[in-house]
């Protein structure tokens, strides 16, 4: 590897921040897709650190280089560590294994070896980039192991592990080959962060039963007398620079245009997701289309925009749902469209932030319904787009949100006639009652920003260092 500056912070994370956009010649960034680089780019911009990973696709130079600010390390992964490592462990195990197995995970052995051999690579450019005491901030469920191979090479250094999607049940988690590995592998941190509650308590408890380390609700006492913390901090965004983004002119006038181009006195329905079997899209748009079939809602009145931006693309299970969701959006407008008005508009594309902000101001009601969900950074994005404190939120009792976004209309996405009630009562709702639920979402998401979220995880972490001496 080549030479790089010693840091005192480090971000640690399957992807970085941008992505390569590949076949183009210059260097082209785009931001990477995802809720963890929305809420984690303003933290390194903050504290003014190095983030390590994967550029998205391969580059000619992987030494460290700097995108609009940012200090960026690039790890290389090979075509078979993607396949293994990446699409395969990462996407085609673990993520559904941890989404309450809504897809049926697979288990391969030669993936788990890519994943040991890449977690591997991270762990080595970490305790290569970081400087003595630096503080090492490791990300998400690709990077498991990295905390214990870090702490081996490193003893020095404060590692800090947050897992950004949902930590499963002992009767889910025991399915998985590997798993006193990955138990083992998070030990290695001195603060194991989680989005919600349970997710820390089934962590504690799997570490009591499989590996019989003795814990006091989030203190857990290792063999060799180290302790550690594992404890929810639910994930946020920048609040302030979106709503900003939200009230310039701009964004105004884009909201107005996008208003008028699917007609202005519509409720326009809005669901953006990464396009993935776990944001129960197509349950969403069903509950849309039987509420026209059903003349509850006239396609005069409504229209439903879906964005959902490509991902993970070659896996198996998202080539079946895009196919599935595209086959149900062509067969509602089929269906029910006619010329001039289509009930449901299928954007299959990743916007730039300005534009989504624009959407965000333009809807009426935004249906987010994932089966499972870490936190859902979007509902948070939405809520802050309306400074004006109107709109509806639609939101899944499963995902980490609906936790402090209590005033949403909160459902069960599996229950199709309660999703229903719940978006006809969205649209429906008196604009006081709607005024009332959107202040009290806002200022929830405005007190608990990304900031917050990170000083409280870092001084704990400054913290459990010196609670262990
Ligand atoms: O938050 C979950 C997550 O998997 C992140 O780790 C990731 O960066 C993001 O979603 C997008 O997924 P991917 O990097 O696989 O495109």
């Amino acid at each position: 590897m080549a030479e790089t500056s010693k840091c005192p912070f480090v971000v640690v994370a399957n992807r970085l921040p941008v992505d390569r956009v590949s076949g183009d010649d210059s260097a082209q960034w785009r931001t990477s897709p995802g809720g963890l680089v929305t809420a984690l780019e303003p933290v390194l911009r903050q504290h003014n650190g190095v983030w390590i990973g994967w550029p998205g696709s391969a580059l000619d130079d992987y030494a460290q280089f700097e995108v609009d600010g940012l200090n960026l390390l690039p790890i290389e992964l090979t075509g078979d560590e993607i396949e293994a490592y990446y699409e395969g462990m990462s996407n085609s195990t673990l993520w559904p294994l941890y989404h309450d197995v809504v897809a049926k995970p697979a288990f391969h052995r030669e993936w788990w070896e890519a994943y040991v051999q890449v977690n591997q690579r991270f762990a080595d450019a970490a305790a290569q980039c970081a400087a003595r005491d630096a503080v090492v901030w490791v990300h998400d469920y690709q990077l498991q192991l990295v905390p214990a191979m870090l702490r081996a090479l490193r003893p020095d250094v404060r590692i800090g592990f947050f897992l950004h999607i949902p930590f499963p049940p002992t009767e889910l988690f025991k399915q998985l080959p590997w798993r006193n590995q990955i138990l083992e592998g998070l030990l290695g941190a001195d603060l194991v962060g989680f989005q919600r509650p349970g997710g820390a308590a089934n962590f504690a408890r799997l570490v009591r039963l499989r590996l019989g380390h003795k814990n006091h609700r989030e203190r857990i006492y290792l063999d060799d007398g180290r302790q550690l913390t594992a404890q929810a901090y639910p994930i946020s965004i920048d609040f302030t620079s979106l709503e900003k983004l939200a009230r310039t002119p701009q964004v105004q006038q884009r909201s107005e245009e996008i208003r008028s181009e699917l007609g202005d006195s519509r409720t326009i329905f809005l669901g953006v997701d990464r396009l993935d079997y776990t944001k129960g899209i197509r349950q969403r748009l069903r509950a849309f289309g039987e509420l026209i079939v059903d003349e509850l809602i006239s396609l005069d009145d409504a229209v439903f925009v879906q964005v959902a931006s490509p991902s993970r693309e070659r896996v198996q299970q998202y080539i079946e749902v895009r196919h599935d969701i595209e086959r149900w959006v062509g067969r509602i407008n089929g269906d029910l469209g006619r010329i001039g008005r289509q009930p449901i508009h299928y954007l299959h594309s990743s916007y730039p932030r300005e534009e989504m902000a624009a959407l965000f101001r333009a809807a009426d009601v935004m249906v987010v319904t994932p089966f499972a969900d870490g936190m859902n950074l979007v509902a948070k994005e939405f809520v802050t787009c309306r400074y004006e404190n109107n709109g509806a939120l639609v939101l899944s009792e499963f995902a980490g949100a609906a936790d402090e976004l209590r005033q949403a209309f909160l459902v069960n996405p599996h229950d199709i006639n309660g999703l229903r009630d719940s978006m006809l009562a969205a649209m429906l709702a008196d604009p006081r009652d709607l005024a009332r639920r959107m202040r009290a979402m806002r200022r929830q998401v405005r007190e608990n920003d990304i900031d917050s979220w990170a000083t409280k995880f870092l001084t704990d972490l400054a913290g459990e260092r010196m609670r262990s001496g």
